[in-house]
């Protein structure tokens, strides 16, 4: 295939086929429509793990039907629950966790990640991943909760340790106002200590 630079989202798969390996746990913090968990499921295999998150009802019940459509609802948990409470369900050691911030395609966008539960479940993410893992953020700030998760993203990795993680953020500079925006954040190989945010 022809070399073509790809929209965030396809940058953000690109480090996860990289990074998450066969029976790796991994979080989908946005289900949606369950393309990306999906995604992730195919990677895992089926010694894997998936924990994929909505606050929509629907968002389960798309990613449920495309899911057994492919034989791999067997390797995913589906939780009706905000990210931000997923340190409470996901045990430590995940080798990534995805998200693909705004509202469900083709759904109400009013309904759209926030900003502050937003930072909340990087924090926890963070916190959750193996030496190695990695966080995928793909951000829309073409409106303006979006603009403001941006500015709240780009604050807070900024702030990170590089004792700790690597942050990577990646752009189409010359797409204009609101073009997506993806971040690769990497917990160092030689991470061993809480870090210092
Ligand atoms: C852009 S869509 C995700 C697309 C999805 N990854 C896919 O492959 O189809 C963003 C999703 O985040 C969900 N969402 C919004 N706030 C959330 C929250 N606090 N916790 C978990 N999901 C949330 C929305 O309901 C929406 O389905």
């Amino acid at each position: 295939m022809p070399y073509e630079l790809k929209s965030a989202r396809y940058l953000a798969r690109d480090a996860l086929l990289q990074a998450v390996n066969a029976g790796d746990t991994v979080v989908d913090a946005t289900m949606g429509n369950g393309h990306d968990t999906l995604f992730l499921a195919e990677q895992v295999g089926p010694e894997g793990h998936v924990c994929a998150f909505d606050i929509q009802e629907s968002a389960l019940e798309s990613t449920r039907a495309l899911l057994e459509a492919h034989h791999a609802a067997d390797r995913v948990t589906l939780f009706c629950q905000s990210h931000a409470e997923l340190a409470g369900s996901v045990p430590a050691g995940i080798a990534a966790a995805v998200f693909n911030l705004g509202w469900l395609p083709g759904g109400d966008h009013t309904v759209t990640t926030r900003t502050a539960s937003t930072r909340q479940a990087v924090l926890a993410a963070l916190e959750l991943l193996k030496p190695g893992g990695i966080v995928t953020i793909c951000a829309y700030p073409g409106h303006p909760e979006g603009e403001k998760e941006l500015e709240m993203l780009i604050q807070l990795l900024s702030s990170l340790s590089n004792r700790a993680y690597n942050v990577l953020r990646q752009t189409f500079l010359n797409a204009g106002p609101g073009a997506p925006e993806c971040f690769v954040i990497q917990k160092l190989r030689s991470y061993s200590q809480k870090p210092s945010t």
